[in-house]
């Protein structure tokens, strides 16, 4: 506390990111990174991008990368807009495009960075609750609001929303902007991306963090009509010029036009994570159907919190959230790579060993 704030810091509630450990060693399952290295194409647009002319602004408009981002999607460039990681492009997103009279509306279990965002920007907003499975009923969307917005798959439930769920939802709302987070569909969930064309007032985001293993590069975007996208564009402008460095625009434009090994890492992870949730179940947990590169599961006799430390003595790091009480009995676990997966479940059943 300071006489020196302003008078907006001194309400905020900032967002806590999961842990970034400094100890070597530990397995780390907390925060959703792809166990793969990024593309070896990425790494050698790193390496020409350092020989070449860092002493430069980069690109303000991030024109290449919008390009390979638009290719790749099949949009326009003018569709496609670019940040400093989806975070923040979700900033811009809630200040452009979700501030209005009526509340904006998201799951009361979602990303909890949602919120923050609220308070930040002075955004009145209402929690809808998850059904009795953690799954959105859209139905409960159908009511005069200012947006409306969740990740697909949720976070950190992990459930995904099916598509025909989206227009139908789409189809009832057409006076507010909808946005889809999709930071993680790329492990199995429909995108709806495909209705963009159809759909004036649908934003969706997503990022090089996760499938693309680039958490480390910060890059996101967001995808839809022109329009939207001049607004944030406008916001953007008005905040920070040059939010994509030269690496980032490098590192992100090869990303992306390496199909073939981002294929290749997203299944790796979706074998990886269907055998984990046969052996998870094997070891009586509950374990929500994913559509993401995580596991959300709750197991029948421990308590989260428990299994949350004892996994850290074993020197594996997990997700444990205190809040909101729904969800305390749970765990969120990263899928890792297969040694991973298994020095998992060793730790588990040298817990469960010890505790009898
Ligand atoms: C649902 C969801 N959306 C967005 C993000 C932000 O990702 P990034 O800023 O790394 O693109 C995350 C990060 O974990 C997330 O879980």
């Amino acid at each position: 506390m300071s006489q020196f704030w302003s008078g907006v810091v001194h309400q905020l509630t900032p967002y806590v990111p999961g842990e970034q450990p400094m100890q070597d060693g530990l397995i780390k399952l907390n925060t959703n990174e792809n166990p793969y290295s990024p593309s070896p194409k990425v790494i050698e647009a790193l390496k020409a991008e350092a020989a070449g002319s860092l002493r430069l602004y980069p690109d303000p408009n991030s024109t290449k990368l919008k390009t390979a981002i638009a290719h790749y999607h099949g949009l326009a460039v003018n569709q496609v807009f670019v940040g400093n990681g989806s975070d923040e492009v979700l900033a811009h997103v809630f200040q452009a495009l979700l501030k209005h009279n009526k509340p904006l509306l998201f799951p009361d279990i979602t990303y909890s960075f949602y919120p923050v965002y609220c308070g930040l920007y002075n955004i009145d907003f209402e929690r809808m609750p998850l059904d009795r499975r953690f799954e959105i009923n859209i139905h409960d969307y159908d009511k005069p609001n200012g947006g409306i917005i969740f990740p697909n798959p949720n976070a950190p439930t992990s459930i995904p929303l099916a598509l025909s769920k989206i227009e139908a939802l789409l189809q009832k709302n057409r006076h507010s902007v909808v946005v889809i987070d999709e930071a993680y569909v790329d492990f199995g969930t429909e995108s709806a991306v495909s209705l963009i064309e159809d759909y004036p007032n649908l934003l969706v985001t997503q990022t090089f963090s996760k499938a693309r293993s680039l958490a480390g590069l910060r890059v996101g975007y967001a995808l839809g009509h022109a329009d939207l996208i001049e607004a944030l564009i406008r916001v953007k402008d008005s905040f920070n010029s040059y939010p994509i460095d030269r690496f980032a625009e490098a590192g992100a434009i090869a990303a992306m036009q390496d199909t073939h090994y981002f294929e290749e890492t997203c299944e790796k992870v979706i074998e990886t994570r269907e055998a984990l949730v046969k052996q998870l179940a094997a070891f009586k947990f509950r374990v929500m159907p994913s559509g993401a590169n995580f596991l959300f599961v709750k197991h029948n006799t421990y308590a989260g919190d428990y299994l949350f430390k004892k996994l850290r003595d074993h020197g594996i790091i997990v997700r444990h959230f205190s809040q909101p009480e729904r969800i305390v009995p749970y765990l969120r676990i990263t899928v890792g790579t297969v040694a991973q997966s298994e020095r998992l479940l060793i730790a588990l059943r040298d817990i469960f060993e010890e505790a009898q």
